[in-house]
């Protein structure tokens, strides 16, 4: 079966005017201000990977059958396209994106696309659509990449046909007005994974369940949610959208490690290097809740480190809990956050030399 594919290109009739796109692009936002096209590629079982395509952006017509309008079985990525300072385009690691496409393939037993054919999809679509990078900084094009059961039937079992598409947003940042730190609930109602359980891979589904307690946030006035570990509700594991790291008065940092509970974010492997990089000392190791607040209040916990593709790296100033809240230093962006924050965002854009080869131009 085919491990590359030949995109068809049929343009948008119909694109947004350049005028339009420019004024929309001074404040795009997140998540709201789509490009013109999407790529499509279809999957049949015992046919493969066929019929790829970049065409208008456009709404799909599914049987409502669709065996993931039952059962979820749907998986995504989220990567960004960046300008950089000498005009060329750039993606940072796609491939650990298209890996960690398979890996969550495979665990909701979908068929895995071949890493070329997701290459080719994402960049073919980011040179269609070059134009809708927002000049500023901080501004990206976001590339969701998702794939899901279309096959009309509703006995329980893998499907046998698939969509995989990607579609694309002008973005700026995720938090409103670039927040300086952001402020977390610590949900003790629920939890994001369990043992044996889907939290390693990402699918629709975690976010889902993710929600009530992102509302629950929201209505304490937080960001974020950050969820503790199902079995003991003791260990923090990660926020609704991102990996936390804790930076401690000794030089050392913490980040929790992947036992499969948690999303091993492309964010969350580059930081640790970068850091490795600053001759700080990373740990993968487990961090108690309860810790994090007699750290907090005993002032050996300096910093607090949310990162993830869409929310690069920011600040956690206050936790809120049930139990009271905390405050993490002086409440704003610590000194490493910001360094981290400043190294990762000038590799991306092309502004620093990039010693580990993540930058890939297309
Ligand atoms: C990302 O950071 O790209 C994510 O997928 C997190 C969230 C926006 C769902």
């Amino acid at each position: 079966m085919a491990d590359t594919l030949d995109f068809g290109f049929h343009p948008n009739p119909d694109p947004m005017p350049a005028d339009e796109r420019a004024e929309r692009l001074k404040d795009p936002g997140f998540g709201t201000l789509f490009t013109d096209h999407m790529a499509m590629v279809r999957y049949t079982e015992g046919k493969g990977w066929h019929d790829a395509e970049i065409s208008a952006r456009r709404a799909l017509s599914l049987d409502p059958a669709a065996a993931v309008l039952h059962y979820a079985q749907e998986i995504f990525e989220g990567m960004k396209a960046y300008k950089q300072a000498d005009g060329a385009i750039a993606l940072f690691r796609p491939e650990e994106n298209a890996r960690r496409f398979q890996r969550s393939a495979e665990r909701m037993a979908m068929p895995e696309l071949p890493e070329q054919i997701f290459l080719d999809s994402i960049t073919r679509l980011t040179e269609v659509e070059r134009d809708w990078i927002p000049p500023q900084e901080g501004g990206a094009l976001y590339l969701r990449p998702f794939m899901f059961a279309s096959e009309a039937f509703l006995g329980v079992r893998p499907a046998k046909e698939y969509l995989y598409l990607v579609i694309a947003c002008s973005v700026g940042s995720y938090f409103k007005a670039d927040a300086p730190a952001v402020t977390i609930w610590a949900s003790q109602n629920y939890s994001r994974a369990a043992p044996g359980g889907t939290g390693a891979a990402k699918c629709g589904g975690n976010y889902a369940a993710s929600l009530p307690a992102q509302a629950e946030a929201i209505e304490a006035g937080c960001d974020q949610v950050v969820f503790l570990d199902a079995a003991e509700k003791r260990w923090v594991e990660e926020l609704g959208g991102m990996n936390l790291f804790f930076v401690f008065d000794n030089g050392e940092v913490v980040t929790p490690p992947l036992t499969g509970t948690i999303l091993p974010g492309i964010t969350r492997a580059s930081l640790i290097q970068l850091l490795r990089d600053e001759g700080l000392t990373v740990r993968e190791e487990p961090y108690a809740f309860e810790d994090w607040r007699k750290d907090s209040e005993s002032g050996r916990l300096l910093e607090t480190m949310a990162c993830g593709t869409a929310a690069v790296v920011t600040a956690v100033g206050t936790v809120k809990s049930a139990d009271g809240d905390f405050t993490i230093g002086t409440g704003g962006p610590g000194q490493i956050t910001r360094k981290m924050r400043d190294r990762l965002v000038n590799i991306q854009r092309g502004e620093a030399p990039d010693p580990h080869g993540w930058v890939k131009h297309i």
